[in-house]
């Protein structure tokens, strides 16, 4: 049989960082604004502006850590104009998204509280391309200073007296691109000197990422490593899974032939190419792998729902993009060792989205139904896994038919996800539990994510058109597990 999956049990390959479960929600189309903050006099029911059912949803799947405000709009954000009485913010132009008016009503207050809200780690990106040094070292000063000081007073006079603890801080965003169109030479050098001022007050300890490479730019990572590799905790990576072209067409959320998924299935597994040469290039500098790889924006790109803002990146959500998930998930399981953290490009209403909200309604997607099945595998062992699969054939291409990951969290449940790309055909497979588990012995269930066609998704009308099921076509012979998974499906088993 092709399909054959050996789990060792007894052989562990290092630690799934709960953080390569993280979000991004950027000051971008109707992400924040709508998708996050409704304010306090909305009709939508929310805490102190933050709507309850949007909160609830991504407190169901355990966010981690959140990265805010931007992206682009990072590099053009002042944060002194989000704080204060929201009737006297400045209101400006956001010349990236939109063009719109950003009101500034949801500054570092109602991200820090939000945060409190999720219980997750606020992961903040501070402004390289347009911003001073002083305004960024002040924001740090402002956050976490416990004690006398200009910011922390104004902190204080702006309703929090305590600071606020926090951990990751990014210094710029693509600043290759939107952030700047830097030269990675000086780049390096602004960031060196940027985190000079970005200081770690009391016993608040910074993790600094500094901003990497666009896909497959090795040359940013290795000079950034090089020139400033000593002085960072984190180094980003961004990349995209576009079937298109960025300019001419990046294929349709929803209305896409079968090649469209044969080809986001490839460019979704190329993450692993990446991963894999960017880490190389780290090895080099960072053997011990001190320094983390942060894939700080992933995600499906498409072009925008037809009818809607093009500055607002509003796409629908489909299996196809349930399977790009997992996918992920699997290959940053499988680089747990330098993949310390990502950030799935964006939480609501932008790109990959978990949520989709209109108004008053919300819809969860089939993206967000990966992250719920998955989120058993954070802070959990990585187990080493064997495997073969056959292939999936598309047009004279191949494609591995089936992807796998397994880990065991702290009470011992194994956990095993599989993703079966083919949009055609079943995978029959074999699974074997080695080193002291016995697949007769045990006790197994599982969640199913699938559909009937390649673009089934949730709607406001129809929101649980996709939605995870009990998997049971699971059955035990010769001390084997034999599994019948669907075609385009995404399946986690826990083994007792
Ligand atoms: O996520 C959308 C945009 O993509 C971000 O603002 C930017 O960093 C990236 O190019």
């Amino acid at each position: 049989m092709a399909n054959q999956v050996i789990i060792n049990t007894d052989i562990v390959k290092g630690k799934i960082n709960r953080n390569i479960y993280g979000h991004f929600a950027e000051h971008l189309g109707r992400c924040i604004y709508e998708g996050i903050w409704v304010g306090e006099d909305s009709l939508i029911p929310n805490t102190q502006g933050i709507r309850n059912d949007v909160l609830e949803a991504l407190k169901r799947i355990k966010v981690p850590v959140l990265r805010w405000p931007g992206g682009c709009f990072a590099d053009e954000y002042h944060w002194k104009d989000g704080v204060g009485p929201r009737e006297g913010r400045k209101r400006m132009v956001n010349t990236h998204w939109g063009g719109v008016v950003e009101n500034n009503h949801f500054g570092t207050h109602e991200f820090m509280l939000l945060c409190e809200l999720l219980e997750c780690e606020p992961y903040i990106c501070g402004n390289v391309g347009s911003g001073t040094v002083q305004e960024m070292s002040e924001w740090v000063e402002y956050m976490t200073f416990d004690g006398e000081s200009p910011m922390a007073a104004w902190r204080a006079q702006n309703g929090s007296e305590q600071p606020w603890k926090l951990k990751y801080f990014g210094v710029g965003n693509e600043n290759w691109g939107c952030g700047g169109n830097m030269r990675p030479e000086y780049y390096a050098d602004l960031y060196r000197r940027y985190q000079t001022y970005v200081r770690n007050y009391g016993d608040n300890k910074l993790y600094k990422i500094a901003g990497g490479a666009n896909v497959d730019d090795y040359n940013w990572t290795e000079v950034l490593m090089k020139h400033a590799g000593w002085l960072m905790d984190g180094l980003s990576l961004h990349y995209y899974t576009i079937p298109g072209d960025f300019w001419l067409g990046k294929g349709s959320a929803l209305d896409f032939p079968e090649d469209e998924w044969f080809i986001t299935m490839k460019k979704a597994l190329h993450m692993d190419e990446l991963i894999t040469k960017h880490s190389t290039i780290m090895d080099k500098y960072d053997p011990d792998k001190r320094v983390g790889l942060i894939i700080d924006e992933w995600g499906t790109w498409f072009d925008v729902e037809p009818g809607t803002n093009p500055g607002f990146l509003y796409q629908q959500n489909t299996i196809r993009d349930a399977l790009v998930a997992g996918l992920h998930f699997n290959i940053f399981h499988n680089h747990c060792d330098r993949v310390h953290m990502t950030n799935i490009a964006q939480t609501v209403n932008v790109l990959q989205a978990m949520i989709l909200t209109e108004g008053e309604k919300m819809i969860l997607t089939p993206t967000y139904h990966v992250f719920d099945m998955y989120k058993v595998h954070q802070d959990a062992e990585r187990l080493a896994v064997d495997s073969s699969f056959g292939s999936y054939e598309y047009n004279g291409e191949k494609l591995p038919q089936v992807t796998v990951s397994a880990s065991r969290n702290d009470s011992g449940k194994v956990h095993i996800s599989l993703c079966n790309i083919d949009h055609q055909n079943g995978a029959e497979l074999s699974l074997e539990l080695r080193g002291g588990a016995r697949s007769s012995e045990a006790k197994v269930s599982g969640t199913l994510l699938t559909a009937a066609s390649m673009n089934a998704h949730n709607t406001f009308e129809r929101p649980d058109a996709v939605k995870p099921v009990d998997f049971s076509d699971v059955t035990i012979q010769a001390d084997r597990l034999q599994l019948k998974l669907p075609p385009m499906s995404v399946v986690t088993l826990t083994v007792e």
